[in-house]
């Protein structure tokens, strides 16, 4: 199976992102975490920091938007250069459009849900999406446990995949002790933050993961 590491910058010094992401060139792509302090109660950043690390990094780079109106602002980050664009399904008014306009600016669009999220009317609409997020904290922080009702949720969104080629994504936990169950219920692109960037060897904490993950 295609195994996916993506290591979070919102775990690297955010002075130095250039630097952060040289350390890591096992790495698959780049895991940006934009928060607008009001989806989540924490900030980060925004479209000039995307633009930048698209322009500079040696490695593509996944959005993930923890912000609200999605549908107004995720097409300026796929126009940036980024691979993945992923939005909250909770904020979105109009996902299908926003992902629409995502895929036509380019990248792969994708829809993040939150750990109570129902999935009921997002699974019918598959066919929209390139990636979905099913989020295994709740968003808005690095460092926190691995909730583990989340592994139901993966498998039932990789049951509803099925032959799609559409990228299962969970984001908030992952380390040496949760990767492996995530991947046996179906997820095939984890984000680590401080199983990362917490780490002495960051591309060794990478290529362990990988491993770890069946990749
Ligand atoms: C949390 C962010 C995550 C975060 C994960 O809301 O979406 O991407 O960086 O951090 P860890 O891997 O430390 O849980
Ligand atoms: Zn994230």
């Amino acid at each position: 199976m295609v195994v996916r590491i993506e290591p979070s910058i919102l775990s690297a010094d955010f002075t130095a992102f250039a630097a952060d992401i040289a350390r890591i060139p096992s790495a698959d792509l780049v895991h940006c975490d934009v928060m607008d302090g009001h989806f989540v109660p924490n900030l980060t950043f925004g479209l000039p920091m995307v633009q930048r690390l698209a322009d500079t990094s040696a490695l593509p780079l996944d959005v993930h938007l923890m912000i609200e109106d999605p549908d107004r602002w995720a097409r300026g980050y796929a126009e940036a250069g980024a691979q993945v664009v992923t939005f909250h399904a909770e904020a979105a008014a109009s996902p299908i459009a926003t992902a629409r306009a995502i895929r036509a600016a380019g990248a792969r669009a994708g829809v993040a849900v939150k750990p109570a999220t129902d999935l009921d009317g997002l699974l019918p609409l598959l066919d929209e999406f390139d990636q979905v997020l099913v989020m295994t904290v709740e968003p808005g922080f690095g460092g926190q446990a691995f909730l583990p009702s989340s592994l139901e949720r993966i498998a039932r969104v990789r049951r509803a995949i099925g032959d799609r080629d559409v990228w299962l994504q969970v984001d908030g936990g992952l380390g040496p002790e949760t990767i492996a169950d995530a991947a046996a219920a179906g997820a095939d692109t984890f984000v680590a933050g401080s199983a990362v960037f917490g780490q002495d060897d960051p591309d060794a904490a990478v290529q362990r993961l990988r491993a770890l993950a069946g990749g």
